[in-house]
């Protein structure tokens, strides 16, 4: 027994006060056990502004090329528009952990897409913005988007990483890099993925963990996707 890892459940209530974080000083490498992806309607595009708001300085700058205050953070989500953009949320229960933005625009007659990662900074190197990355691609090329560009900076190891295990192209400019990823059109493969994930995150709606029910009921309302 004693070579074996403590339950996940003695980890959490011990080592962080409401069950939530991950504790100080241990490197946790997967996503938490309770992790799923969830498109936010328009309506709680607030709580994505609340993302915004918990990265530090370094953070906002490596999100927005600049630090930007808290008025400046409000001001760029109360400026999102459905359906030119996109919110998909990585959740913990009911928290919001992480989010992909995706800006859609116009480009030689074809639609493309920017994409934006926030991971909250106590969730971060736990393979969340790899998990939101490989929905959003997937999304994506099932809609016909043939180019995602991401932008940030040369010392934004994390995203670098990530552009490489998606196969991006880097195009570096000075201090800034352009990550720019082609994808190919849909198949059956992809199609049936994104319909399971569906069907995982309805069947997540339908029997919602106790204190949920509510944010499960406003989350169907809006037909996003
Ligand atoms: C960049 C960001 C989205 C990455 O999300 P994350 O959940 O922390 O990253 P992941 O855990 O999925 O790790 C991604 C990769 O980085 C690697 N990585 C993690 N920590 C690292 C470190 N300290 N140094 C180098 N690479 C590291 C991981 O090993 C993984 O690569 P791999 O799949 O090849 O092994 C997140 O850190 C973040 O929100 N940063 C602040 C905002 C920002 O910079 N956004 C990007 C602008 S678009």
């Amino acid at each position: 027994m004693s070579g074996l890892p403590p339950p996940v459940t003695a980890l959490r209530s011990t080592d962080s006060p409401d069950g939530r974080f991950p504790p100080l000083g241990r490197a946790w490498t997967r996503p938490p056990d309770r992790m799923h992806c969830r498109w936010l309607p328009p309506q709680r595009w607030a709580r994505y502004a609340d993302l915004l708001r918990r990265l530090p300085p370094q953070g906002r700058a490596a999100r927005f090329h600049g630090c930007l205050t808290d008025a400046a953070v409000d001001a760029h989500v109360a400026g999102l528009r459905w359906p030119a953009n996109r919110l998909l949320g990585a959740y913990d229960d009911d928290c919001l952990i992480g989010a992909i933005e995706i800006d859609l625009f116009h480009r030689d007659g074809e639609i493309a897409a920017e994409f934006s990662i926030t991971v909250d900074p106590c969730w971060q190197a736990r393979r969340i913005g790899t998990r939101l990355m490989d929905r959003a691609l997937g999304w994506a090329r099932n809609r016909w988007i043939g180019c995602i560009v991401m932008t940030t900076q040369l010392s934004n190891r994390r995203l670098c990483a990530i552009g490489r295990r998606f196969g991006g192209e880097l195009a570096i400019d000075g201090e800034h890099v352009d990550l720019i990823f082609r994808l190919d059109p849909p198949d059956f493969t992809t199609l049936a993925t994104e319909a399971a994930q569906r069907w995982h995150e309805a069947a997540l709606r339908w029997s919602p963990p106790p204190g949920w029910a509510g944010a499960a009921v406003a989350d169907t309302a809006h037909p996003n996707g």
